[in-house]
């Protein structure tokens, strides 16, 4: 299975954790039809940790799904899940636990795969607690990696070691489609800033087949549930998804979708942000200068596959700024006799005609993305 473009979708954790079952997935399910968020492209319905029974079963040596939790079993729930049109997710482990103390899939990698394929999964997060300290990660992740290449169904497979262990470096051995390059993600400003400022030194590393995974989003947690912390403001919001979508992270809502309220709404069904994400020449990101060389204030450009440029600035310090962008650093010299026509993602308007600089004023912990077209002066 190749994977193409940053996988979307819907993940328990961040505001359930344990507290899962089968109507809250049967109705998250349906949330994601009735407002558009299948359609806008996020696919992936997820299942994270705190699934399962504490113990695998005797006689199979398979592991099962929590009765009270999951009364009719997973098969039943993947049933569900796909006649919404949407593809189902589930979580394991590469250690003896999950991180938080169920069932992992060491030495039973081949039989979880098999299990997973039976069940309808079709995306697997597969985490890095409790693994022996005798294994080797990438031995690890390439063991799950053959036995779902080896399931008889296609699965993606989503690597979650935090980018412990330089996983850069071993990760496109295992098979894994997307790979955790950040530490685990809360509600809150600063752990934005942290992960999104991380991803600085992960920017060569992503790439079609096997993206770089900044965690789950944030965006309408709004302080409630399982890594809730202090929330964000609606601006850091903004920017939170302007970032992951900027940067090729697949975006994997992680509020409850049974009830959005319009601003998340607006954050997370923005098609024109989600088409830079999904753009499917999936280019890398290059740094076009920062503000006054503020390593917090990072300006962003990327090459699209119409031949359009995205622009992204993000604003990570607590002032207002407006740098400067050159359109030499784009690629557009003074004698080329081009210029570029900008329009702002988030408010639709067209900001005009620039033939040598481009100046834009960004908020406080505010973003700008902007999709700029290539014209004649
Ligand atoms: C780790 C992962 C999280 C989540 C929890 C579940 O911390 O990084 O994303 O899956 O485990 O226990």
């Amino acid at each position: 299975m190749v994977v193409k473009k940053p996988p979307m979708g819907w993940n328990s954790w961040n505001t359930f954790g344990a507290n899962i079952d089968e109507s809250l997935i049967k109705e998250t399910a349906d949330a994601m039809v009735e407002n558009g968020l299948l359609d806008a492209g996020y696919e992936y319905l997820v299942i994270d940790d705190c699934w399962a029974e504490r113990q695998r079963d005797k006689s199979t040596g398979r592991m099962v799904p929590d009765h009270v939790k999951f009364p009719h079993g997973m098969k039943a729930v993947a049933d569900y899940v796909h006649s919404r049109g949407l593809k189902f997710g589930m979580y394991s482990c590469c250690g003896n636990l999950t991180c938080a103390g169920y069932p992992g899939s060491f030495d039973y990698e081949f039989i979880d795969a098999q299990t997973f394929a039976e069940w309808g999964v079709d995306y697997l997060k597969y985490d890095y607690c409790f693994r022996p300290m005798t294994q080797k990660g990438d031995l690890l992740y390439r063991r799950m990696g053959l036995a779902l290449a080896n399931c008889g169904r296609d699965i993606c497979f989503s690597a979650c070691s935090w980018g412990a262990d330089q996983t850069n470096e071993w990760i496109k051995s295992t098979g894994a489609h997307l790979w955790r390059s950040t530490g685990d993600i809360n509600d809150s400003w600063a752990s934005v800033k942290e992960l999104a400022l991380k991803q600085y030194d992960y920017l060569t590393t992503n790439g079609q087949g096997c993206f770089n995974d900044m965690d789950m989003l944030i965006v309408g947690m709004n302080g409630k549930g399982n890594v809730a912390v202090s929330g964000c403001t609606e601006e850091e919001y903004r920017t939170h998804f302007s970032v992951w979508a900027f940067l090729g992270s697949p975006l994997m809502i992680g509020c409850d979708v049974r009830n959005m309220d319009e601003a998340t709404k607006d954050i997370l069904l923005n098609k024109d942000i989600i088409a830079i994400n999904q753009d499917p020449a999936y280019r890398q990101p290059f740094a076009c200068g920062n503000h006054w060389g503020h390593r917090e204030v990072p300006v962003l450009a990327k090459y699209l596959a119409d031949g359009d440029i995205a622009i992204g600035v993000f604003n990570f310090v607590d002032c207002q700024v407006d740098p400067f962008i050159s359109l030499d650093c784009l690629g557009i010299n003074r004698s080329s006799g081009k210029a570029i026509s900008v329009r702002d993602l988030w408010t639709g308007e067209d900001l005009g005609v620039f033939t040598d600089v481009l100046r834009v004023t960004v908020p406080q912990h505010g973003a700008k993305m902007l999709r700029a077209k290539v014209i004649d002066a």
